[in-house]
């Protein structure tokens, strides 16, 4: 049995990673912001709620089909963005996408992802996504959603949880910024994790290749989410969004959703997917876990927007839990990029498999034949 087969669940898989990448690193991918008690609610959510299981149901072939608008897809798990995935594994967008597509879920590029729109859309075929944060100069988004247009993606998702970048303080000890700023201990680092550093010297130095040349040398050396944070438009608001939805001929999803008001104004003007997210506790530490927003917000918009829940899955039997809470559909973070930290594309493979695994022994034991009908009573 190869080192991915020994993995049974994602807890196996973020330990493998854990003792593969250099502190740093792992700390970017796993940490959230301050205290981290938002990241620790969004699982405690999830784990809470208990299944009341019912019997005598025929489970022999159950069907985890799900529709998300006008496709069906083999599973409720979509990628969600996440942006220098590159520090985990060279090439890591394409290995989760391909990873992804395999398993007949769909896969958001993020902008902040080093493959281009471009280069994403040529590698791989099947449900492509782009995830747009919206920067300050609006000539670039404008040219962003053009190319994601041309390019053929079937969504455009539009983060607006980070008008400002979250405070992570493990990331502004380990001084991991972009450009990379080498500091004595990032040597150490690549000296005690010769594969990791190996495999990262071959490939060569990563771009953010979507805003190449776009966000300036201000702020160069600033920690990842500073910088992002800074080059983002924190004035964006609602006017802006109605001009996105007129703008964007595709389906519109907005991402990082966590109050009801906000998600039925979006369902009013249009707003075809609410994404409730909380960034995995990456934003505002204090925000409400992702799983506790999703019953309301699904009140909210009464079935009139697809609800999608990320932040905090890491089991199978979460995508359950968030169907009984409301969502229609799970995103996985983490989850999908761990995976990839340990093996690449097979290693993105694997933690799908294994969430896809769990799911549909959750749905048996749970009497449940149809995941996108279930009805499912928690405790
Ligand atoms: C993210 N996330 C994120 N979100 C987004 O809209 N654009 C982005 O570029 C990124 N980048 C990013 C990088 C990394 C390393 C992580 C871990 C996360 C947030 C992401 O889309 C998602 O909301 C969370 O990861 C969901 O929580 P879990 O599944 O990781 O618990």
């Amino acid at each position: 049995m190869t080192r991915l087969e020994h993995a049974l669940s994602i807890a196996d898989l973020r330990e493998l990673a854990r003792r593969r990448l250099p502190a740093s690193v792992f700390e970017f991918i796993d940490g959230g912001a301050e205290d981290e008690r938002t990241l620790a609610d969004n699982r405690h959510a999830l784990t809470r709620h208990r299944i009341v299981p019912r019997v005598l149901v025929d489970v022999a072939k159950p069907t985890l089909d799900t529709p998300v608008f006008d496709h069906t897809w083999a599973a409720p798990f979509v990628v969600s963005p996440m942006g220098s995935c590159v520090l985990g594994w060279p090439e890591a967008d394409i290995a989760i996408a391909r990873a992804a597509m395999a398993h007949g879920i769909a896969y958001t590029l993020s902008t902040m992802s080093t493959t281009s729109i471009e280069r994403m859309a040529n590698a791989v075929q099947g449900r492509l996504w782009f995830q747009l944060y919206v920067l300050k100069d609006a000539r670039i988004n404008d040219q962003l959603v053009a190319r994601a247009q041309a390019a053929g993606y079937e969504a455009l998702v539009v983060t607006v949880d980070l008008p400002v970048g979250g405070k992570r303080e493990r990331d502004l000890r380990n001084g991991i910024s972009i450009p990379l700023r080498f500091q004595g201990k990032h040597l150490w680092e690549g000296i005690t994790h010769p594969a990791w550093a190996w495999q990262m010297l071959r490939a060569g130095l990563p771009e953010f290749e979507n805003v190449r040349g776009l966000m300036g040398e201000e702020g160069a050396g600033l920690t990842i989410a500073a910088r992002v944070g800074q080059s983002l438009n924190a004035s964006y608001q609602w006017s802006d969004l109605a001009r996105l939805r007129d703008q964007w001929k595709g389906k519109l999803l907005v991402k990082g959703v966590q109050h009801p008001a906000d998600a039925a104004r979006m369902a009013d003007m249009g707003i075809d997917g609410v994404w409730v997210s909380n960034h995995g506790g990456r934003q505002l530490d204090g925000a409400i876990a992702a799983a506790d927003s999703v019953p309301a917000i699904r009140a909210a918009i009464q079935g009139r927007a697809t609800l999608i829940m990320d932040s905090g899955v890491r089991r199978g039997v979460d995508a359950l839990t968030a169907k009984a809470l409301g969502a229609d559909a799970v995103g996985i973070g983490r989850a999908a990029l761990l995976g990839a930290c340990v093996g690449g594309e097979q290693g993105a493979h694997r933690a799908i498999e294994i969430l896809i695994d769990e799911l549909r022994r959750a749905m048996q034991l749970s009497g449940v034949p149809d995941f996108s009908t279930a009805q499912v009573e928690l405790a």
